[in-house]
């Protein structure tokens, strides 16, 4: 037991929110030069959601906070601090975590966003746990809110076909229990590689002006050839290292919740760990790479089907922007908060 875990960090309540316009490859594939085959072939990716044009990123963080609280009937005001993780927030500053807890009326809760592109719900959960841990606090809303169409070339065929909208998070509770909830971690950054997925313009290197949006620097661009080859042994090489210095194999999860860039990449993790088809949770086809969400929404979605129970072990594993990639290992936990 790790000396600064003096209560446990545990997942109480899961949900998420997803636009309802569907768009499929056949839609994207009358904006540029591609096909179903080549996209499902080589992503997995049947259809994604894109929210409408006028909505912003907290638009679908603050539907799946309203269904948190919903769904765990708990008050708003026992809340103390909100974490979203996003690179599509809704402006520079303020953060969407703030416009997320004034709009649900979390007024005992600070709040703050986290820049970790496809690892920042790990990231955010993670550091969410060490508030419950230390005891300094006793519940933390974490929610993953990506609006990717609002940052893609709809006319660049290497990124525009990838990602979709979304977002997911969780209720953290305390639990007197230490040995429920965040089992452990291991999250890794490597900076050195800011060329190969970023989007440059908007930022103070170079601020939005007329040159930056004619050079479309406000669009998420991607060497898509080297991140992959970066994501399959990352998201594997983590996850079998985390499951490694806790005495465990893949034998011993009841799911494991990657981040869904590529199913390929999935695939690549889960045969890294031996582990069968139904304990690793994709859901890819349906709303493709929604960065920071993908991770809360596969979780949300396992939650209500019940896919899990007391003192299961789940693995959520994410790889991104950076670049950063992480692990995640849990004991599932019921009858706390
Ligand atoms: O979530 C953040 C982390 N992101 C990721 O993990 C994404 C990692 N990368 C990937 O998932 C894959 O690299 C992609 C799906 C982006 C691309 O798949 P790939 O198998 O690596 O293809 P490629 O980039 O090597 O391109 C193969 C061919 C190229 O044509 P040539 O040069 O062989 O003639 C591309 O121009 O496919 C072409 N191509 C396309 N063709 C049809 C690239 N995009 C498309 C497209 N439709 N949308």
């Amino acid at each position: 037991m790790q000396p600064w875990r003096k209560y446990g960090a545990v997942v109480t309540e899961a949900a998420h929110f997803l636009p309802e316009r569907i768009v499929t490859n056949a839609d994207v594939s009358q904006l540029v030069d591609t096909t179903d085959e080549w996209i499902l072939e080589r992503t997995g990716i049947k259809e994604r959601r894109f929210l409408d044009e006028d909505k912003p990123t907290s638009y679908m963080a603050i539907h799946a906070a309203r269904s948190l609280l919903d769904k765990s009937g708990i008050d708003p005001l026992t809340i103390d601090l909100v974490i979203v993780a996003t690179v599509t927030p809704d402006m520079v500053f303020p953060a969407t975590a703030c416009i997320v807890q004034a709009a649900i009326g979390a007024e005992n809760a600070w709040a703050f966003d986290l820049s970790a592109a496809c690892s920042g719900f790990v990231y955010s959960l993670v550091t969410a746990s060490q508030f419950i841990h230390s005891g300094a606090h006793r519940r933390v809303m974490v929610i993953g809110a990506d609006k990717m169409s609002s940052i893609l070339d709809m006319t660049d065929r290497n990124t525009c076909v990838l990602f979709g909208d979304g977002a997911g998070g969780v209720i953290l509770d305390r639990c007197e229990n230490s040995s429920i909830g965040l089992v452990d971690f291991l999250h890794r950054a490597d900076g050195s590689d800011k060329s190969s997925l970023n989007v440059l313009g908007g930022g103070s290197l170079n601020p939005a002006s007329h040159e930056s949006v004619d050079q479309g620097l406000h669009f998420v661009r991607q060497d898509g050839r080297s991140v992959f080859k970066f994501a399959v042994s990352k998201m594997a090489e983590v996850s079998v290292e985390l499951l490694d210095r806790n005495g465990l194999t893949g034998r011993d999860l009841k799911l494991f919740i990657p981040h869904q860039a590529n199913l390929r990449i999935i695939d690549a993790a889960a045969e890294r760990m031996k582990l069968p088809q139904e304990k690793v949770l994709v859901n890819i086809d349906r709303f493709a790479n929604t960065t920071a969400a993908t991770i809360p929404i596969a979780l949300s979605q396992a939650f209500d089907e019940k896919r899990f129970q007391h003192e299961d072990l789940l693995l959520m594993t994410g790889v991104g922007a950076g670049l950063t990639w992480g692990s995640a290992l849990f004991r599932w936990g019921e009858n706390c908060g």
